[in-house]
């Protein structure tokens, strides 16, 4: 399936993001929109971007041609933010929460967070990566090519050992590229008495153990779960150890998380939901990733992180779909859709939240945008133009997704 060069041509409308990530309304709706438009592809990188008739001439003899049909072609997406890594499901509090209950009132009650990891920490390692393998695929048919994966189910060094394991194994046997965060507070285990005690242990014990395995640290820094003193000290210690950080902030609650993230000049703070003036401004100035995961605010009933108004505070934004048992989506385009919809982005704003600006959020620079020298990670959509991915809600309108130069996925022959 791996040809040497290949050539994509009669690109109808080719989504460049040439230049890399952008901020504010002005750029976030600036898109380097091509049209009559090739790219060729050499050993998984892109080698030339340019018109399609040029192309077709110039590019050599042996190059594989796919001819999209006038499509439009946009960079793969990045998942900046998921949990792919549990096993089982939570379908029953799904109910729950239809009736009422909130994600506190299930966590507090030993549900939630902890009901996966009971399940996590008695499940194999191959029962684990089946599951993982199967979600990503599931990005994959829809576009994804790059996924943050975070530990946090196993809450122990041995479970959380065997979640580094099967990411590593899930790497080597599929051609999503994962990048891994170590996020042992994620909750605390019934084994410990305080959060404080745990948050201790995961700094002192598990971070050194871990910190050669992980790129990111994070940390849910919430009220009743790990307060910003025990959050600082859990990141601190991951700096240390040369990880990058990452903090779950201003979640559930005002908690902190934002105006820490800023302090420690984070990567990333995600979720944002009651993040106000203040922590967008800090956010932005610290040049900290909001990374905003609408799926998870639909599922807790919850209402939206202010999009617009980070857009304006100049902060850079993502978007993430939070896969998780919580939150079990593994769809990019359902969450371009939320952001739309439920965020009034407007659809060029969320294609830039999901591709150039998640990738500086995991911090890949090679990818995210369809130039030359970037990754060759490409989705071509069933559609004429991007402008279909949020609009077309729930519905998978990724046709051929191409990662590294692989057509990985082809849903062009089911199609008729
Ligand atoms: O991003 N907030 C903490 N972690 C996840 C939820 C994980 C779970 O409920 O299993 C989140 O929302
Ligand atoms: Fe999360």
């Amino acid at each position: 399936m791996t040809p040497d060069v290949l050539l994509i041509h009669n690109i109808g409308e080719l989504v460049t993001l040439e230049g890399g990530p952008r901020r504010g309304e002005r750029e976030m709706n600036d898109l380097g929109i091509m049209r009559d438009a090739a790219v060729l592809i050499e050993d998984g990188a892109i080698i030339e971007v340019g018109n399609s008739d040029k192309l077709l001439r110039e590019a050599p003899t042996d190059a594989v041609r796919m001819n999209v049909g006038g499509r439009s072609v946009v960079p793969g997406f990045v998942d900046a933010h998921t949990h792919a890594v549990f096993a089982g499901d939570r379908v029953d509090e799904f109910e729950m929460k239809i009736k009422g209950a909130t994600y506190a009132d299930i966590l507090a009650a030993g549900g939630g967070i902890l009901q996966t990891v009971r399940l996590t920490r008695a499940a194999t390692k191959a029962e684990l990566l089946k599951q993982f393998l199967g979600r990503l695929s599931r990005m994959m048919e829809h576009g994804t090519t790059t996924v943050e994966v975070k530990t946090g189910y196993g809450l122990d060094l041995e479970t959380e050992r065997k979640l580094f394991d099967v990411m590593e194994m899930a790497q080597d046997r599929h051609p999503m590229d994962i990048v891994p965060t170590f996020m042992a507070a994620h909750a605390v285990p019934p084994e410990f008495e305080s959060a404080k005690e745990y948050a201790r242990h995961v700094a002192e014990v598990m971070v050194p153990e871990f910190a050669e395995r992980a790129e990111f640290i994070d940390v849910f820094c919430e009220q009743g779960v790990f307060d910003v003193d025990d959050s600082r000290l859990v990141l601190e210690a991951g700096a240390q150890e040369g990880m990058r950080v990452k903090v779950h902030a201003d979640e559930l609650a005002r908690s902190g998380g934002s105006m820490l993230a800023a302090e420690l000049r984070a990567v990333s703070a995600d979720h944002l939901l009651h993040a106000g003036h203040e922590e967008r401004r800090a956010l932005s100035e610290a040049d900290v990733a909001a990374v905003l995961l609408p799926a998870t605010a639909l599922n807790l009933g919850a209402p939206y992180s202010d999009a617009r108004a980070l857009i304006d505070a100049n902060a850079l934004v993502a978007l993430a779909t939070d896969c998780n048992p919580n939150c079990y989506t593994e769809s990019m385009p359902f969450v371009m859709s939320l952001a739309c919809l439920g965020m009034r982005m407007t659809p060029a704003e969320a294609l830039v939240a999901s591709t150039v600006n998640a990738a500086a959020a995991v911090g890949r620079d090679d990818r995210g945008t369809i130039e030359e020298d970037m990754a060759a990670d490409l989705v071509v959509l069933d559609a004429p133009t991007y402008r279909h991915l949020p609009y077309r809600v729930g519905v998978n309108i990724a046709w051929r997704v191409i990662k590294m130069g692989e057509i990985v996925v082809d849903r062009s022959e089911r199609r008729r």
